[in-house]
């Protein structure tokens, strides 16, 4: 794909262009499903299985291969016989199994099934595959700062490159959980907080995983999850309850689930939490009544990783039997990893209480995606050793995750202009526990990357200096304790430099799966690394490491300079240092608000007035803030400065009214006053003033990416359709009512850019 067409697609985002990327080809995948009839030959295979065969159709457990090196991710559950789980193959009661070990083991397994099972049906093989197979891409929550979804389908379809080249078929991804509380540690794989940026992320991301074709062998099926509303876990805690309105509900947390689905994704995975005291994986009005029926969703439902099992726990279900029986009876057609289905569903049907009926439709859904991934054509058809090693991490993948990593960080600070730093002139210490060496580069959560083949931030701020050997390195500390004589080390270390930069932040097991945190903040031994290198009067530039928000707090608020730099995969020290010395421009935003503090969590750009906002200006009392700070951000949602220098200014609006069935065009001059090229992105807010349910302060409607030259201007105009301006009423319906809208192009959620307003007319 040529880079025009790339940018061209980059820069259509935001309103009503949401309707024209989910029209895409992918759509046609799910098209087809709706269409296609269930191939006579899957009918008469059920008809000649036992109920042993349907529920083993049913089941999917984790690869036993190498001693359930699948497990790493999550609680080990004993399954780690190899011989045994081919054997479960060979009696047909495996759909097939997850986080496997390559071509090989798929071999051998599939070999077991379509040559020694009695109804030889083929094994499907599943995979997390997050944020890149063996070339490992940004995280999800970093990839979105890049503001261009045609980017995570590019990196998406590359992960399935390699991944269908090794023997998997169905990824567990993606993600697309709206999160809006940093202490919880997922929000890293996901869209961030905003309701657009999720839509199109999860749209993204199905379509460069799936392709148009779901018999491609360099595609692979995929899977919304956790479906729903996992990402709202009360107080950021992971496996927490969810309870809230149907409207938000609706209007937020459901949106880019929808979106992944009406872009073609056909499987499903039921989430770990209770929503308003059902759990997801029980919850019959979320699958069946919204999922299949409103939804109108022809895949697969699959549970998370034992979630039918832990209905125990959650004070749900009696006891195994009757977990199974809820999640299946909800409409959840596959288990995974209990094996409760296994166990308990033959007796189900034999006893009355669950229809054969509605087992045999859920064997029929995962049959009919097994077609028509090609596996009854041709069960090996992505199993191949040779072409396995043959995709790895090719040049023109390590190239596209150098290009995601730069478009993935965000310049939070540059006070002075203190970057890009020169190549030659200036000695640069490179200070912090990920300065140097094969660790946290890769991120939570890969199975198949690995951060020795990654390039740390040394070697790739060597590869840009002038003089190479000049570098000055020191830890200074470790990420979560202290390294003895660390600060010494790198206070001399600040003293013989000339410019400070600073790699410090969360490590990798800080963030994901049960990794929530409470206080948000760069852990206490670097933050007193970074109080003891501030004090020697360097300027210094923050590298932060991050899967979350961060609360930023003395010499690293203070710093000159800060760039936030997530996790960026096999490619970090070069996109880094491409950044550092501007050999590229910034070019991301935030996709989650980095709060003043902590406390304020759960914070997010789109938060309601309440009935006593604090007016522009200082702290008054018995107003909404907490005690000695604003209801603001450090960083909004938004924010990303680039080498430019932007201005915005003349907004125009094509009409001051807005009928009910029409459109207006909103549009604002933007100009770079600088002396370096830049990248921005262009924002269009609005906010109802009022409504019959009170709305957000703010709300994005639609983005525009454009690079500017020094001294050059752009209009750039935005088409606003009524429709874009719905929201869900009491009775949980989406609706469009008359009033005020106030109207921001803004270079972020939190600044005021140009405004103006427009009157919805009945
Ligand atoms: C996670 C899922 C993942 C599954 C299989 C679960 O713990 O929540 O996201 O797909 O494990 O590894």
């Amino acid at each position: 794909m040529s880079e025009t067409r790339i940018s061209r697609r980059a820069a259509l985002m935001g309103a009503g262009a949401v309707a024209a990327w989910l029209s895409s080809p992918a759509r046609a995948v799910l098209q087809a499903v709706g269409q296609v009839q269930t191939p006579a030959f899957i009918n008469d295979l059920i008809g000649r299985m036992t109920l042993e065969e349907k529920a083993g159709q049913l089941q999917i457990m984790a690869a036993a291969w190498a001693g359930g090196r699948a497990l790493a991710g999550n609680p080990p559950q004993g399954n780690s016989d190899f011989p045994k789980q081919v054997e479960e193959a060979r009696q047909g009661l495996l759909t097939g199994v997850f986080n496997g070990n390559g071509a090989n083991m798929a071999q051998i397994m599939q070999t077991a099934a379509v040559r020694e099972s009695r109804l030889k049906i083929p094994l499907m093989f599943a995979a997390d595959i997050f944020h890149g197979h063996r070339t490992i891409f940004p995280v999800g929550l970093g990839e979105v700062a890049s503001f261009e979804p045609e980017l995570a389908r590019r990196t998406a379809e590359a992960a399935a490159f390699e991944a269908a080249g090794a023997g998997i078929d169905w990824n567990f991804s993606p993600m697309v959980d709206l999160a809006r509380d940093q202490r919880w540690g997922r929000g890293i794989e996901g869209g961030g907080e905003d309701v657009l940026l999720g839509r199109l992320f999860a749209a993204a991301r199905v379509r460069g995983f799936q392709g148009d074709d779901l018999k491609s062998t360099e595609h692979m099926l995929a899977c919304i999850k956790h479906f729903a509303a996992y990402g709202a876990a009360e107080s950021g805690l992971d496996y927490n309850v969810v309870d809230m309105s149907e409207s938000r509900l609706r209007e937020v947390y459901l949106q880019p689930y929808k979106a992944g689905f009406d872009a073609g994704a056909l499987s499903a995975m039921s989430s770990f939490n209770e929503i308003n005291g059902v759990p997801s994986t029980g919850n019959h009005w979320l699958i069946t009544d919204l999922l299949r029926g409103e939804w109108g969703f022809k895949g697969f439902v699959v549970s998370d990783y034992t979630s039918d099992q832990e209905m125990i726990d959650a004070g749900f279900a009696k006891d195994g039997r009757d977990a199974a029986r809820l999640a299946f009876l909800a409409g959840v057609d596959m288990s995974m990893q209990s094996g409760l289905y296994r166990e308990h569903l033959p007796n189900l049907v034999r006893s009355g209480e669950l229809p054969q009926a509605k087992l045999d439709e859920s064997v029929r859904r995962v049959l009919r995606l097994k077609a028509m991934l090609g596996l009854f054509d041709d069960p090996f058809r992505r199993i191949n050793a040779k072409r396995e090693t043959a995709r790895s991490m090719l040049p023109q993948a390590r190239a596209l995750a150098r290009e995601a990593g730069r478009k993935s960080i965000v310049l939070l600070k540059n006070d002075d202009d203190l970057l890009p730093l020169p190549r030659a002139g200036r000695r640069v210490a490179l200070i912090g526990p990920f300065a140097a060496g094969p660790h946290d580069l890769v991120g939570p959560g890969v199975f198949y990357g690995d951060d020795a083949k990654a390039v740390d931030l040394a070697t790739g701020v060597r590869r840009l200096l002038a003089d190479p050997n000049g570098l000055i390195i020191a830890a200074g500390s470790d990420v979560e304790a202290p390294l003895p004589g660390g600060i010494e080390q790198a206070v001399a270390a600040a003293r013989r430099a000339d410019v400070v930069v600073l790699a410090i932040g969360e490590g990798a097991n800080m963030s994901g799966e049960a990794q929530s945190r409470t206080d948000i903040v760069v852990p206490p031994p670097q933050q007193r690394l970074a109080e003891a290198v501030a004090a020697v009067g360097k300027p210094i530039v923050i590298v932060l490491k991050h899967g979350r928000a961060l609360a930023l707090e003395g010499a690293v608020a203070n710093a000159q300079a800060i760039l936030a730099t997530w996790f960026l995969g096999t490619e970090t020290g070069n996109s880094i240092a491409d950044i550092l010395f501007g050999e590229h421009s910034p070019s991301a935003r935030l996709p989650v608000s980095f709060p003043l503090r902590s406390g304020q969590e759960p914070y997010y750009y789109a938060h309601k007035s309440t009935g006593r906002p604090n007016p522009p200006g200082d702290l008054q009392p018995y107003k909404a803030h907490f005690r000695g700070i604003p209801n603001a951000a450090l960083y909004p949602f938004g924010h990303g400065l680039t080498y430019g220098k932007i201005e915005y200014s003349g907004l125009t609006i094509s009409a001051p009214t807005l009928p009910m069935s029409g459109a207006i065009v909103v549009a604002a001059k933007v100009t770079n006053r600088g002396a370096r090229a830049a990248e921005e992105v262009v924002q269009l807010y609005t906010h109802e003033r009022t409504a019959s349910v009170t709305r957000p302060v703010r709300e994005l409607k639609a983005f525009r990416k454009v690079s500017l030259a020094p001294g050059q201007s752009q209009v750039v105009s935005f088409t606003l359709r009524a429709s874009d301006l719905a929201f869900y009423g009491r009775d949980a319906k989406p609706r469009v009512e008359p009033g005020t809208f106030d109207v921001w192009i803004a270079p972020s959620a939190e600044s005021d850019g140009v405004r103006g307003t427009i009157d919805v007319l009945a």
